[in-house]
């Protein structure tokens, strides 16, 4: 095991480390000429443009990829696009019609309620994409479609490079259909392109940046229970960071849309209390920040992530993480990094089972 774990303590740290060659394997096989190519001939342009509303369906940590996943889509292509958990899908009788798309989102493809949100559009005529990791997987082989992520076999119970390039096939699903719908221009989309197909060099210092985690992760190991705030992608990302460190380091942590704290949450922030702010977004930046500092106020120690030449106000943050500049729209690939390993040092040294958290599966089979 120790050969399989190539030199890293943990799978799950090797697969961190892993990201940039699995952005890179994923997203360069999907570029012609510098504008993105599904290969699927069903799914031409003219297919494209006929498309009503996008369902994106799947479970944990593939559900927070097919939020960014709607973002994107919405943002670039206007397409109404909804993103269900396959559970709630599967038996709330959704409204689907026929020239709706459903996009099944899983690593493993054998998740059995994701299998079943698959069977049910596919037993309403409606067609189904599928974006999976393991090939031939039970999804892949159902699916009338498969975009397949390259990630390589995860192992570590969290999953970590299947989401970043979950994330991938979304954005280069959304450039395609903004393309083909004209929603964005050539130019824009090659643009895009280009920003995505240099994820892998971007993520590369976040990599690097491991000590600086390790050490943010030491000031908050002994927390009993944090909070992860953040608007639009911001919010994704905290849905997932929160997921991650919830999974594996046992560390209640509950993620919230920064505008919803006063709707409830604020009443639980006390002197101590964690507050992780994500604040990568340019047109929600001053919003986020505004939310922090009120928590920062009632006591809150708070980790800001936020990009390199953001402003920072006196008396909003503890701590603060340092992005590289990005396209906000694929900000996630870059932000979740640090997010990753913030979650596996806490683990780490709260002395946690990180690849192998008590009551986890990697693969859920059973209902
Ligand atoms: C389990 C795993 C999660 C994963 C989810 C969906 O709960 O522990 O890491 O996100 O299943 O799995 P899938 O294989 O469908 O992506």
């Amino acid at each position: 095991e120790a050969a399989e774990k190539g030199g890293y303590p943990h799978f799950m740290l090797k697969e961190i480390n892993e990201q940039p060659a699995a952005i890179t394997a994923t997203v360069s096989p999907r570029v012609e000429n510098g504008l993105p190519d599904l290969r699927i001939p069903e799914l031409s342009d003219e297919v494209l443009r006929g498309i009503g509303t996008i369902h994106l369906v799947a479970c944990g940590t593939a559900m927070h990829a097919g939020m960014v996943g709607k973002a994107a889509i919405e943002a670039l292509a206007r397409v109404p696009a909804e993103v269900d958990i396959a559970s709630e899908f599967r038996y709330r009788n959704p409204i689907l019609r026929p020239n709706d798309l459903v996009i099944i989102i899983s690593q493993s493809g054998e998740t059995s309620d994701t299998l079943a949100a698959l069977k049910l559009a596919k037993s309403r005529g409606v067609p189904v994409l599928a974006i999976v990791n393991v090939v031939g997987s039970s999804i892949a082989r159902a699916a009338d479609h498969v975009l397949y992520t390259y990630a390589g076999p995860e192992i570590a119970v969290a999953s970590t490079k299947a989401y970043t390039v979950q994330m991938c096939v979304l954005y280069l699903f959304a450039f395609r259909l903004a393309l083909a719908r004209g929603e964005q221009t050539e130019a824009e989309i090659r643009r895009l392109t280009a920003e995505l197909l240099r994820a892998s060099e971007v993520i590369k210092p976040r990599l690097a940046d491991c000590e600086q985690i390790k050490y943010l992760a030491s000031r908050f190991v002994n927390t009993q229970s944090c909070f992860f705030i953040g608007r639009g992608f911001d919010y994704s990302l905290s849905l997932e960071g929160s997921l991650k460190l919830k999974e594996i380091s046992y560390v209640h942590s509950d993620a919230y849309a920064a505008g919803e704290l006063k709707h409830g949450t604020i009443s639980l922030i006390t002197e101590g209390v964690p507050v992780i702010a994500l604040a990568t977004q340019k047109q929600v930046y001053e919003k986020t920040i505004s939310n922090a500092k009120e928590t920062k106020s009632r006591g809150a120690k708070v980790l800001l992530f936020t990009t390199k030449d953001a402003v920072v106000p006196e008396g909003v943050a503890d701590y603060v993480v340092r992005l590289d500049d990005y396209d906000d729209l694929l900000m996630p690939l870059q932000l979740i990094v640090p997010l990753q390993l913030f979650a596996y040092y806490m683990a780490v040294l709260r002395g946690c089972d990180v690849d192998k958290p008590r009551n986890l599966a990697k693969s859920v089979t059973v209902e």
